[in-house]
């Protein structure tokens, strides 16, 4: 492991300055995108990710929350090597996605039949699209702040801000891309999270329009402030009175107990999108919910209303691994991790109190996020970070990066995995108070 002394990043710079000739800002993908360079990966394992230039970080972003068992699980690499050797695709199906499916079904009482496809937003794509097939409406709810992937409806208002929300009433649908045609902003009814009273108004007005209601029972973006029992009954109680779909998203939250988030309520919802740790490491998505909803994507039907297909969907390596990951992730992995999250959680609170710093922290299961609020937000404008904010997170992550050799999530979020321990723990709040004292003298000058 390199020291603060030798550290260089040499190799990474090389390969970004090829990599800004063919791939568009040098990524693939946004969020890995750092200045003035994003690092390269030579090697993952457990925990930890080495870099090229040598350096080792221990690793809380999990690849943003998809590795339940962290890098490299020795169990999983072995269940995909030998399904390697045995094909990696083929238009025909195989029966470990038969015993994948009969896994999640048995885990969560919701779901009666599953498909699988390639990512949390195909997945989400998906089950907008059976609501809509099946209640013969269009409309979709979906909560101001809440990241669903990027389906044009889907990603409406996932980043709203001051300038543009609107009236708390009525949040603005706010298009995350220029040119999103009207008739999508049309489509879309934005509600308050969290807020019944405003949600049920804004339900009310498009109640006869409405396919379904989107929610995330813990959206990272508003917060990561999970739902309050009492909206969403009360959300679920207005979809059967209405002919709408209750739609979960738990692309993320599915780690959060043995069956989902769900299972902190009283209410099952019709759909579920599923992705992430589902797939132990590789590209994965799903939709599970009542059968007689999914039946809009069966083949038998003379009219197959909505004909769903994928290339590598329910490819043998993604639903291998992700069936070994699952399996891994039992009852007792769950509790496992959850406590060992909740003291991470206390003791992170703890180094909030000795820096003396306006911060707290929200989350559940496995997940929590570090917040500049002295309260804890309820609701995603509350959440909501200005510029000034986010350039002071921005440092904290770069300090904890570069010089705590420490990797979160660019919100300033942990998604824990089972590999960690009591020492990785230890190590993250230290390096937290470390960078609390470092950030607070601009955190009083901008507060
Ligand atoms: C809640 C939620 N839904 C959907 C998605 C989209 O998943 P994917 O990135 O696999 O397309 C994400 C991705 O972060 C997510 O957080």
């Amino acid at each position: 492991m390199s020291t603060e002394k030798n550290k260089t990043t040499k190799k990474s710079e090389k390969i970004y300055e090829r990599a800004i000739k063919v791939l568009t800002g040098g990524v693939s993908r946004n969020t890995i995108f750092r200045k003035p360079h994003p690092f390269y990966v030579s090697t993952a394992n457990g925990s930890y990710i080495t870099d090229i230039d040598g350096c080792q970080r221990l690793d809380f972003a999990n690849n943003m929350a998809s590795l339940i068992h962290g890098h490299s699980h020795p169990k999983i690499v072995e269940a995909v090597t030998k399904q390697l050797k045995r094909g990696s695709a083929f238009a025909m199906g195989s029966e470990i996605e038969v015993s994948f499916a009969e896994l999640l079904n048995n885990r969560t009482r919701a779901f009666e039949n599953i498909r699988f496809m390639n990512s949390g937003t195909e997945a989400v794509m998906t089950m907008i699209k059976t609501a809509r097939v099946y209640t013969g409406k269009h409309k979709i709810a979906k909560a101001e702040g809440s990241y669903h992937g990027t389906y044009d409806y889907a990603e409406i208002s996932q980043n709203s801000d001051p300038t543009n929300w609107g009236d708390i009433n009525n949040p603005n649908p706010v298009p995350v891309v220029e040119e999103t045609p009207d008739g999508i902003l049309n489509d879309m009814v934005i509600f308050p999270y969290n807020d019944t009273e405003r949600t049920l108004a804004l339900l009310n007005q498009n109640a006869d329009q409405i396919a379904c209601v989107l929610i995330d029972l813990v959206p990272h973006r508003v917060g990561l402030i999970p739902a309050k029992k009492e909206y969403i009954e009360a959300i679920y109680k207005w979809t059967r009175k209405n002919n709408a779909v209750l739609a979960f998203d738990e692309v993320v939250t599915y780690r959060v107990n043995y069956s989902g988030a769900q299972e902190n309520y009283n209410v099952d919802p019709d759909l579920t999108a599923l992705g992430k740790i589902i797939g132990g490491g590789f590209p994965i998505g799903a939709l599970a919910g009542k059968a007689e909803i999914m039946q809009v994507l069966d083949p038998r039907e003379t009219n197959i209303k909505h004909p769903h297909s994928g290339t590598f969907s329910a490819n043998p390596i993604s639903i291998t691994a992700g069936y070994t990951a699952m399996s891994l992730f039992d009852k007792q992995a769950v509790l496992n991790l959850n406590k060992l999250t909740k003291k991470a959680i206390e003791q992170i609170e703890e180094a909030i109190n000795l820096a003396e710093i306006p911060a707290c922290v929200t989350g559940a299961g496995s997940m929590f996020r570090v917040h500049l609020n002295k309260n804890k937000p309820r609701t995603y404008r509350e959440a909501y970070q200005g510029k000034e904010v986010k350039v002071i997170i921005n440092e904290l992550l770069d300090y904890l990066f570069l010089k705590e050799n420490i990797l979160m999530i660019n919100t300033c979020a942990c998604m824990f995995s089972t590999n960690l321990d009591q020492t990785h723990v230890d190590r993250l709040s230290e390096a937290l108070l470390n960078g609390f004292r470092i950030i607070k003298p601009k955190l009083e000058n901008t507060l």
